[in-house]
C-alpha cells in the first residue's frame, strides 16, 4: 500500500491550492457533514482550485456512517460526472474521512481522495493510515478497505475551536501513541496542561503523535503485525463503548479508549510486567480527566461477550496488545476471563 503525503499546513488555503495543482483530476468533489459544511467549507470555496467543486453533504454523527449515507455519496459522484480521474476531498472528523475514504476507494474501483481532518481524533488517528469504512448493523467499521489518501492536510487552526469532549477524545489516542512509543513522549503528554491549552504546544504534540502512527503504518500497512500496537486500549475500550451505547449513555470514542487503556495497562502490569509506577501515573491522569464509566460486576459477562466479538480476534481467542514498559510492545497476547475480570475490578476500584 502506498503511503499518504502528510502536509502540516502553514496555511490550509495556500497548501491545498498548491496540492490540487499537483494532483491531476478532471472533476473535484468535496464531502462534508452538516457541521463542516457550514463551518469549514466556505474556506475552501474561496479557492481558485476549488472553483466548480461539487459539494456533497451527509448528516453528522457516527450513527450516520451507514450504507445509506455511503449510497448517497456514490450517487452524488455518479450523477455529477465523476470519473476514475476525479478527486474527492473529505473535510470533517473521522466519520467523514472514514466514509468518504471508503466511497472513494470503491467508486469505479477507486478514485483519489484527500483528507482534511477537522477534529483532533481524526488528525491523530482516523484520517491517517489508510483505514476506511462504515458501520453495519450496530457494528463499528464492520465493512471497509485499506486505502491511503493521496494526501492528509493537518491544519492547526482547527485546534483553536476544539470543545472539551473533542479535545479529550482525540487526546486519548495521543496518550496511546505516547505509551507505545517512548517515555519522553509519554511523560510530555501526562504533564501537558490540558486545562489551559497552549495550542502551539498541542500542535507540536499532534505532529509527534501522527509521526508515531505513520511510522508504524509504514512498517505494516495491512495490520499483519506491528500495526496491532495501535489497538492498545481498544479491545476493552470497544466493549465499554458498546456497553455505554447499549445502556443508553453513549460516550465519545476516545473516552472509551482511555478507560480501555486503564484496564489494558493493568493487564500489561500483571501479565507482562509493565511498571507499577507508570501504571499509576497513567491511570491517575485518565481518572482525573476522563472520569469513569460506572458499571457493577453484573456487567462483567456482557463486557466479556462484547470483547469476544471484536473483529481483531481469531478462533474465538481475545487478542490484546500489551506493554512490558512504555514503548515495549507485546503483540498477540491473551488473557483469561479471570484476569480480565480482575482488570475490571481494578478499574472500578482505582480512585
Ligand atoms: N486506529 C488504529 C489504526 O489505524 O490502525
Amino acid at each position: 500500500m502506498e503511503s499518504s503525503q502528510l502536509i502540516c499546513c502553514q496555511q490550509l488555503e495556500h497548501d491545498l491550492e498548491e496540492l490540487l495543482g499537483r494532483i491531476p483530476h478532471d472533476r473535484l468533489f468535496v464531502l462534508t457533514d452538516s457541521h463542516t459544511h457550514a463551518l469549514c467549507l466556505p474556506r475552501l470555496q474561496q479557492l481558485k482550485a476549488c472553483a466548480g467543486a461539487y459539494p456533497i453533504v451527509i448528516e453528522a454523527g457516527d450513527d450516520h456512517k451507514t450504507i445509506g449515507a455511503l449510497h448517497r455519496v456514490w450517487h452524488a459522484l455518479s450523477s455529477n460526472g465523476a470519473t476514475r480521474h476525479s478527486l474527492l476531498i473529505n473535510l470533517g472528523g473521522g466519520m467523514v474521512t472514514d466514509l468518504g475514504g471508503f466511497a472513494a476507494a470503491t467508486f469505479k474501483r477507486g478514485i483519489a481522495f484527500v483528507n482534511i481532518p477537522t477534529t483532533l481524533l481524526a488528525m491523530v488517528d482516523a484520517a491517517v493510515g489508510g483505514k476506511t469504512g462504515i458501520n453495519l448493523d450496530g457494528l463499528k467499521n464492520e465493512v471497509g478497505a485499506f486505502a491511503p489518501a493521496a494526501a492528509v492536510l493537518i491544519d492547526p487552526t482547527f485546534l483553536h475551536t476544539l470543545d472539551s469532549g473533542g479535545f479529550y477524545s482525540g487526546y486519548a489516542e495521543m496518550l496511546k501513541h505516547g505509551l507505545i512509543s517512548d517515555e519522553a513522549h509519554w511523560a510530555e503528554l501526562l504533564t501537558f496542561d490540558t486545562d489551559h491549552i497552549d495550542t502551539d504546544r498541542l500542535s507540536r504534540l499532534v505532529t509527534r503523535s501522527i509521526a508515531v502512527k505513520t511510522a508504524i503504518v509504514a512498517q505494516d500497512p495491512l495490520e499483519k503485525g506491528v500495526r496491532k500496537a495501535l489497538n492498545l486500549g481498544h479491545t476493552i475500550g470497544h466493549a465499554f463503548e458498546s456497553l455505554a451505547l447499549y445502556t443508553g449513555r453513549p460516550v465519545l470514542h476516545g473516552y472509551a479508549v482511555a478507560w480501555g487503556l486503564a484496564c489494558e495497562l493493568y493487564l500489561s502490569h500483571t501479565l507482562a510486567g509493565f511498571p507499577a509506577n507508570q501504571l499509576q501515573q497513567t491511570v491517575r491522569f485518565i481518572r482525573t480527566h476522563y472520569g469513569e464509566l460506572p458499571f457493577d460486576c453484573n456487567r462483567y459477562e456482557t463486557l466479556y461477550e462484547l470483547m469476544k466479538h471484536d473483529k481483531k480476534n481469531s478462533g474465538g481467542v481475545i487478542n490484546f496488545t500489551l506493554l512490558a514498559g512504555v514503548g515495549d510492545i507485546c503483540l498477540n497476547q491473551t488473557a483469561d476471563k479471570q484476569a480480565i475480570f480482575e482488570a475490571f475490578d481494578f478499574y472500578r476500584e482505582c480512585n
